[in-house]
């Protein structure tokens, strides 16, 4: 039986589902000396700004039970130095793959989003740009993914100056997150990623501290997969465009959990600290589970959850 993994986000056509979360793995190079990125669909990069930013104070991460806290303040080279110094390389660590670009991109401001959204246009080989709206670590982070009217605000100033495909990256961390889903398809976003990491804590009471400078920090892992299933199946029933699945996938079966629940594709985050070359193992068990099942396309999967009697 052949097995089909490929699927599209929208107008991106990617050979399977499986893409790096977005500050997981760097710019690619840390994950190409464990493992052959063809594994990949895509790798998108750590969020870059118009200037250099230095990040939080250290540390910066902590372990929780099946997770981590990480509060590392977007800490980048700038635009500048990226297109001169990182995506050359990107370039060349894909050249002849299926593995595509994807750029994340962060700005203090309106002014700073759509400064680098319009210089991307001009760059080669970026096949997306995902507006990372919702890092919990910096002041002012959230400003774009807590309410629906600073979303739609920031998308649309952003969608005016960018004519890649743009995936808006979500919060978990709102009331409604149907709501901002919805004003990030309003003003133009061709697709949406989440989750973002879910606002946590963690601390030595022996010394009174807690365990990353910043005081709080972002959860992911395995410990959120609930939270970010919950958070696609109602962005997927509130929205038309396609959705990017995000948080604690491990395995196949996360995988095709996301899938079921509306995901189009899937973004591989802190598996890929403990095993960087998860996504080969990932790949090779999708083939598995799906002739198991005896499903031919992996994307006839998507959205087939069966709703509740009555619900
Ligand atoms: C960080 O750099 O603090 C994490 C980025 C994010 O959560 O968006």
């Amino acid at each position: 039986m052949s097995i089909d993994l490929s699927v599209n986000v929208g107008s991106l056509a990617l050979h399977n589902p499986l893409m790096t979360a977005s500050g997981c793995s760097g710019y690619g190079k840390e994950l190409a000396a464990y493992d052959d990125l063809s594994w990949l669909s895509a790798i998108v990069g750590k969020s870059i700004s118009r200037e250099p930013r230095l990040g939080n104070p250290y540390p910066r991460t902590c372990e929780t039970p099946s997770g981590m806290i990480n509060a590392i303040g977007l800490p980048n080279e700038g635009w500048e130095s990226y297109t001169r110094n990182t995506l050359p390389l990107m370039r060349e660590l894909v050249r002849g793959k299926p593995t595509k670009i994807v750029l994340n991109i962060v700005g203090h401001d309106l002014d700073e989003y759509t400064w680098v959204a319009e210089r991307a246009n001009d760059e080669s080989d970026i096949a997306a740009v995902e507006l990372n709206l919702s890092c919990p670590n910096v002041a002012g982070g959230l400003q774009f993914s807590t309410t629906a009217d600073g979303c739609e605000k920031l998308v649309k100033a952003v969608r005016k100056v960018l004519k890649l495909p743009l995936i808006a990256k979500l919060s978990p961390n709102v009331t409604s997150v149907a709501d901002i889903a919805r004003a990030a398809e309003a003003a133009g976003a061709d697709s949406l990623s989440l989750i973002n990491t879910v606002l946590g804590m963690n601390v030595d009471w022996r010394k009174r501290k807690a365990l990353v400078a910043n005081g709080m920090g972002g959860l992911s892992g395995p410990a959120i997969k609930p939270i970010a299933l919950r958070c696609v199946y109602e962005a997927c029933k509130a929205v038309k465009i396609p959705v990017i699945g995000i948080g604690g996938i491990c395995t196949a079966d996360d995988v095709l959990d996301f899938m079921v629940c509306g995901a189009s594709a899937v973004q591989l985050g802190t598996v890929l600290f403990v095993e960087p070359d998860a996504p080969q193992r990932i790949a090779r068990d999708l083939k598995e589970r799906m002739r198991e099942a005896k499903v031919e396309k992996l994307s006839s999967l998507i959205g087939t959850l069966r709703a509740r009697e009555g619900a």
